[in-house]
């Protein structure tokens, strides 16, 4: 792969980055594509690459998974896109727990963009029905083996195929999962679709299976150019869902909720 790093992409347009900053990112980035070692040394050094802002995003998502290493249940990615998180996630599993077989990861996505959009949401030309479209099915698929490469990878690799990459609409996918895995429950699940309606569709269902303890982690909570998640949360969880609010350490913008363990759903 080699390119360079369009800045109208949204992880540098609405950064909090300057243009310095931005500049580095993409030195970086291309110090990367020219950087001459072999193949095993350039595989062993990734980390060579990864911009502190980025490390700031996975440490964030390994605090919350440290989180739930003693809860039983799955781990949901609701809007995975490229399914980073999801990957994440595997390799975190395979680190704090690596007798734990049974912690399957869902991901879904339309991988055909954003859907869902409506009145009570601000679109803008990066964030309307459509925006963020992958390959559709192809990419899923190309997910689904990816995890898979990383499960094998990984300690007691010989049990694979665990996890779920499931294409659609999440108000239609999440409760035909259900369907069709009645006994499934849930400790963990990153919220990212961004539209009202199926940001709170999707949290109703989810929060149903969600065990006492378990997490619930908004990628947007707070930001207030994408503001589904904060509106879902101020109408409808804040004062009425027992829990508690912490954000991430690492990356601010990752906010999360704790299911009370008293609550009654
Ligand atoms: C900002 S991206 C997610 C980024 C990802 N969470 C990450 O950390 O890299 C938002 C994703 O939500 C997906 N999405 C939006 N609305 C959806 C819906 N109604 N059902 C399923 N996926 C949806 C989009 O296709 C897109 O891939």
């Amino acid at each position: 792969m080699v390119g360079t790093l369009a800045k109208t992409h949204e992880s540098a347009s609405t950064s909090y980055s300057n243009a310095a900053s931005l500049d580095a990112r993409m030195a970086i980035f291309e110090a990367m594509q020219a950087y001459r070692a072999t193949p095993e040394e350039k595989e062993r050094s990734l980390g060579l690459f990864l911009r502190g802002s980025l490390l700031a995003r996975l440490l964030a998502v390994a605090d919350i998974y440290r989180q739930i290493v003693d809860l039983p249940g799955m781990v949901f990615d609701v809007g995975t896109w490229r399914g980073q998180t999801a990957v994440l996630c595997e390799n975190l599993r395979a680190i704090y727990e690596p007798l734990h077989l049974n912690r399957r990861i869902a991901c879904f996505d339309t991988f055909s963009g954003y859907a869902g959009f409506s009145e009570r949401d601000k679109a803008t030309a990066l964030h309307a029905d459509g925006t963020y479209a992958l390959e559709g099915p192809d990419y899923a698929q190309f997910l689904r083996d990816l995890l898979v490469m990383h499960e094998k990878s990984n300690a007691l690799g010989h049990n694979n195929g665990k996890h779920r990459v499931i294409a659609g609409d999440c108000r239609e996918t999440i409760p035909q999962f259900f369907t069709d895995n009645p006994g499934e429950f849930i400790a963990l699940a990153f919220f990212d679709v961004n539209s009202y309606k199926p940001t709170l569709e999707a949290f109703d269902l989810i929060y149903d299976r969600l065990v006492p303890g378990g997490i619930i982690a908004f990628w947007q909570l707070t930001r207030d150019v994408i503001p589904a998640e904060g509106r879902v949360y101020a109408e409808n969880i804040l004062g009425k869902v027992s829990h508690r609010i912490r954000r991430a350490e690492t990356y601010p913008g990752l906010c999360y909720i704790i299911k009370s363990v008293s609550a009654q759903t």
